[in-house]
């Protein structure tokens, strides 16, 4: 076979059935203004690989709402801090790319280090407000990795709608904001979290756990809905919280990082009285050195 010279930048390897794989920027850029001077709508999923259920419901919710579905996959050496999983993070493209070709991606971009993050690079962005409770105060640097890597991604593929999950709800409110403030066009588009049946949220972390673990990390879940019913009964918020806690550590969790209550757009705290309103309750909970994330919606009765 004579492969073009844009074959050879997009990297197309027969042995991955069923889905092409770009890996520069120019090539990506080529592929999506092709689609849309034919008048196809792209959608957006950016992801870091290691896919799982929860990915392929983003991959099937954008085929609602477009065309053409690329999905990222890039571990974004950004977001990690130091003494952090970057090394450990687990990774298989070939599996991921399977899995996304089943699921009715159009592409994959799986750009190298390099290209996203070229010698000389040194733009970081920094959002503040959102990013500054939660996950932001425990894992300092974290948000402006993710900021910098999104940014960048929709930059690139300028795609009309972009999908992530509501499993990494902080997250989510982030990229909101930044999008809202950089004018960047592009619709945000929140994905249900997928669950294991006994109530685990999947996360491709959750390969750390031992088989002990395992079985024990739905307590966090269990923990949150209980909450969950507390509140709606007009419960004290700290009250909840702290019962919440207590749950969590009794159900074989070695630390809570937090379980609190939290305005679901701005993530401003609320309590301690009674909840007057809809609202988020997000909580990290630890299993040896897996951190485990979850978070509902909560509401008064
Ligand atoms: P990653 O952890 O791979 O997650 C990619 C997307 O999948 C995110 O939007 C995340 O919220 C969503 N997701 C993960 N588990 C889910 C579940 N159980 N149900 C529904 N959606 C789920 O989040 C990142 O990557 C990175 O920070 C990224 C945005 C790609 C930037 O590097």
């Amino acid at each position: 076979m004579v492969l073009s010279r844009s074959d050879a930048e997009a990297n197309l390897d027969p042995s991955m059935p069923g889905i092409e794989t770009l890996r520069t920027v120019t090539a990506l850029r080529a592929r999506i203004s092709q689609w849309k001077a034919s008048g196809s709508r792209v959608a957006l999923v950016p992801t870091m690989g290691a896919l799982h259920k929860g990915h392929l419901s983003l991959v099937r919710l954008a085929r609602t709402q477009a065309d053409r579905v690329v999905t990222t996959l890039f571990v974004n050496p950004a977001q990690f801090g130091p003494g952090e999983d970057l090394e450990a993070y687990p990774r298989d493209e070939a599996r991921d790319a399977t899995l996304l070709a089943a699921a009715g991606c159009d592409l994959l971009y799986a750009p190298n280090r390099a290209e996203i993050y070229p010698p000389g690079f040194a733009t970081t962005i920094t959002v503040t407000g959102v990013t500054e409770p939660l996950e932001g105060a425990l894992r300092p640097g974290h948000f402006a990795g993710v900021a910098t890597v999104v940014a960048k991604l929709l930059i690139q593929a300028s795609p009309d709608v972009a999908v992530f999950g509501e499993k990494d709800y902080q997250q989510l409110q982030v990229i909101r904001r930044l999008t809202a403030d950089l004018d960047i066009p592009v619709r945000i588009l929140p994905g249900p979290i997928i669950r294991d049946p006994d109530g685990l949220a999947l996360s491709s972390r959750n390969t750390y756990l031992t088989p002990v673990q395992r079985l024990n990390a739905p307590g966090l879940n269990r923990a949150l809905r209980e909450a969950s019913r507390r509140l709606a009964a007009g419960e004290r918020i700290d009250s909840v919280e702290a019962v919440a806690i207590a749950e969590v550590l009794s159900h074989g969790f070695d630390a809570v990082d937090y379980v609190e209550v939290r305005n679901a757009d701005s993530l401003d705290r609320l309590g301690p009285a009674k909840l007057d309103r809809p609202a988020r309750l997000l909580a990290v909970a630890r299993m040896g050195r897996t951190r485990l994330l979850d978070n509902i919606a909560v509401s008064p009765r």
